[in-house]
């Protein structure tokens, strides 16, 4: 098969068909407005492909998920968050010398200019993470040469999560914790987050290794919209830093990765109502009530999310390690079991997503809320660079330009505002 037919206005038009790896089909309709004046019509892009990528395969009818290859399962049990960094950005798996530099170059370039730390004391106390991280990143360009590419990307790793972790500690009134070069990439996290001058702090190995699993869990997803977002603003040309801050703003809506913020505030809602969660299903159901259940239904999972999967396993495990018992879970798990029985929600495959799972881990680990999105973008970084990076290298990539179909007005012909108001004087007499 190398091309499909379209018959349109009388005319037959060939429309060369591209074939991905897994044998996904993809029309090529390059030309189709040249030949024909028509365009394809797709609100929400659900069938159309802006490009061809090969960075991340999903199956979402058989809930397979891989980076570059290599199965969501196998590099969750078995790599480490830098390494997946390397292998997303890079293509391929490091050997020892070529991680142990990579994360030496991570660990160095941790600092923020210290300048930039005067930017936090004009963000008030109950600014939202996100719109500290966005801004932050923006402004990395403020202070870093375009040209320096390969450098940016490490630069951006590495600092993203020490503007991340200034965020927090702003947030609670503490002072900045400074990055330290003896701790790994999650231990570093964990530590500006949760030290404090006044005392020695241990990272629990707990933490660090459920950190590493859910920045791995999050590091790549093809082309959703904070994705979609990156490429697109990065088509113009524009920065890394600044077409990572508009993939940041996307990530935060709670359609998407603001999602595990609002799962937690959910639950804590039903929580608070008596734990009456068959209610919510019932709320979820109606579509009158504009309430739907956060942490369900995927576009293109439609079995279930491999991610949750890994997630809803590592969540029971450290809980129990931390010894947290915590009510949500439970609320969680009963809201997940209705759910999945509900025919409501078998028609319309409506699985927990990974979100639904993140939050509790995050909870369980002492993040705040507000900080899980951060969490969810600290952890899609690699991926959004790769996004970028392939994009650029690309020697045909074209500015992103999307076309419409115009439903407005027709033509008509403009009367200064002194005529309107005699026509309407006219009128009302
Ligand atoms: N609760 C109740 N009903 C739902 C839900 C939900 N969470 N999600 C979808 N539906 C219903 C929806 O009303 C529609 O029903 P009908 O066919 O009768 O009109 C049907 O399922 C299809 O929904 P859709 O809105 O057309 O699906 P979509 O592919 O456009 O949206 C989604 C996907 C993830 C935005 C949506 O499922 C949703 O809003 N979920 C809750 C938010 C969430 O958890 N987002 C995180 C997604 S995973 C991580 C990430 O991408 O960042």
């Amino acid at each position: 098969m190398s091309v499909a037919k379209l018959h349109l206005n009388g005319r037959d038009i060939e429309l060369p068909v591209t074939l991905g790896t897994e044998r996904e089909v993809g029309l090529d309709i390059g030309a189709l407005r040249s030949s024909t004046g028509a365009i394809t019509l797709d609100p929400g892009y659900g069938n159309t492909g802006a490009c061809t990528s090969a960075i991340t395969f999903i199956d979402g009818e058989r809930g397979i998920l891989r980076y570059r290859g290599y199965p969501i399962e196998e590099i969750a049990e078995g790599a480490s968050f830098v390494e997946v960094c390397f292998l997303l950005i890079y293509g391929r798996l490091p050997n020892r010398a070529e991680l142990d530099e990579f994360d030496e170059k991570l660990t160095y370039h941790s600092l923020i200019h210290e300048d930039m730390k005067k930017f936090f004391e004009g963000f008030p106390p109950s600014a939202h993470p996100m719109a500290i991280l966005s801004a932050m990143v923006a402004s990395l360009s403020a202070y870093y040469k375009q040209s320096d590419e390969d450098l940016n990307i490490i630069r951006l790793l590495s600092k993203a999560k020490t503007i991340a972790s200034f965020s927090y500690k702003k947030s609670v009134g503490q002072p900045f914790m400074y990055p330290r070069n003896d701790l790994s990439y999650t231990e570093n996290l964990l530590h500006m987050l949760f030290a404090v001058p006044a005392e020695p702090y241990q990272v629990p190995k707990v933490l660090d290794r459920a950190l590493n699993l859910l920045l791995i869990l999050h590091a790549d997803h093809e082309q959703n919209c904070s994705t979609s977002t990156v490429r697109m603003v990065g088509s113009s040309q524009a920065n890394l830093f600044a077409s990572i801050s508009a993939g940041i703003c996307a990530l935060w809506g709670p359609l998407h990765g603001g999602a595990n913020q609002r799962v937690i505030e959910m639950l804590e809602t039903i929580r608070q109502d008596g734990s009456d969660y068959q209610k919510y299903v019932r709320m979820a159901k109606d579509k009158d009530s504009g309430f739907r259940l956060m942490g369900f239904g995927h576009r293109v999972y439609k079995n279930f999310d491999p991610r949750a999967k890994i997630l809803k396993r590592a969540a029971d495990e450290v809980l129990t390690e931390l010894g947290v018992s915590d009510p949500l879970l439970d609320i969680a798990k009963n809201l997940e079991e209705v759910a999945l029985s509900d025919p409501f929600f078998i028609e319309r495959k409506l699985y927990p997503n990974v979100d639904f799972y993140s939050g509790i881990l995050y909870r369980a680990m002492g993040i705040p809320t507000e900080m899980f999105t951060v969490m969810f973008a600290l952890g899609r970084l690699p991926g959004w660079i790769a996004q970028w990076k392939e994009m650029t290298d690309e020697p045909g990539t074209r500015i992103a330009r999307p076309r419409q179909i115009y439903t407005g007005a027709p033509e008509r012909h403009f009367e200064p505002l002194a005529v309107r108001e005699k026509t309407a004087e006219l009128v009302l007499a």
